[in-house]
């Protein structure tokens, strides 16, 4: 019934184009679009880097926005849990406005787990070549639960919490991101690493 219903409404709808486009807002903007899409486990780092490199790439007169799981599982994703088929909603419905935000010409950083591998990859073919850049931050699961930043491992070992990444739901690292970053290196190697590859593509 229900798929039904989305098959009448695909059928009727068709896309508008606009005058202004995303390759005029990038020149008024004088620089490239892009989805910088951070992936890792929970606590290995993905807010504390996209943190630091939006600041760096503010001072740079760049347009971003980060686009963070605890913020957006606060509104827009509140009606999902940490099953595997509500995480893979959650990175649908990321992923569609992170497109978006792509087409209003900004440098987006989304950070969320994501654990699997096959809904980062619709992403990256929801969008043109070379706007989709993965960066895989690489922090072993024994650091991240050390670390501990919001008490959560310690109520997952107090079993408080089930569907845990790492632990009884699974985390499929990425096979050839654009970037790996060392978790357990410092911020600042990490943000000029993103940084020296946006310019060699061009982006900023
Ligand atoms: S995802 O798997 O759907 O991509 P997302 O990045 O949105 O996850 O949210 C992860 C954040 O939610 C974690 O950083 C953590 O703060 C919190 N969280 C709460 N419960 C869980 C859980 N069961 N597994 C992982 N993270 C959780």
């Amino acid at each position: 019934m229900i798929s039904d219903i989305n098959q009448k409404n695909r059928n009727n709808i068709l896309w508008q184009n606009f005058y202004i486009n995303k390759i005029k807002r990038e020149k008024l903007n004088n620089h490239r679009s892009a989805l910088l899409w951070f992936t890792g486990l929970s606590g290995s780092g993905k807010s504390t880097i996209a943190n630091a490199l939006e600041k760096r790439l503010y001072f740079m007169n760049i347009h971003t926005y980060i686009l963070d799981g605890d913020n957006i599982r606060s509104g827009l994703c509140s009606d999902l849990s940490f099953v595997d088929k509500d995480r893979k909603e959650n990175i649908r419905r990321i992923g569609e406005i992170s497109k978006l935000m792509v087409d209003a010409g900004l440098i987006v950083l989304s950070t969320f787990i994501s654990p699997h591998k096959l809904e980062r990859e619709k992403i990256r073919y929801m969008l043109e070549n070379n706007k989709f850049i993965e960066i895989f931050v690489d922090t072993p699961f024994n650091i991240c639960k050390k670390r501990d930043v919001k008490g959560l491992y310690k109520k997952v070992f107090n079993k408080k919490i089930k569907n845990f990444t790492g632990v009884d739901s699974i985390y499929e690292s990425p096979i050839n991101p654009e970037i790996i970053l060392n978790g357990e290196q410092d911020v600042l190697t990490s943000v000029n690493k993103i940084i020296l590859l946006l310019r060699s593509m061009k982006i900023i």
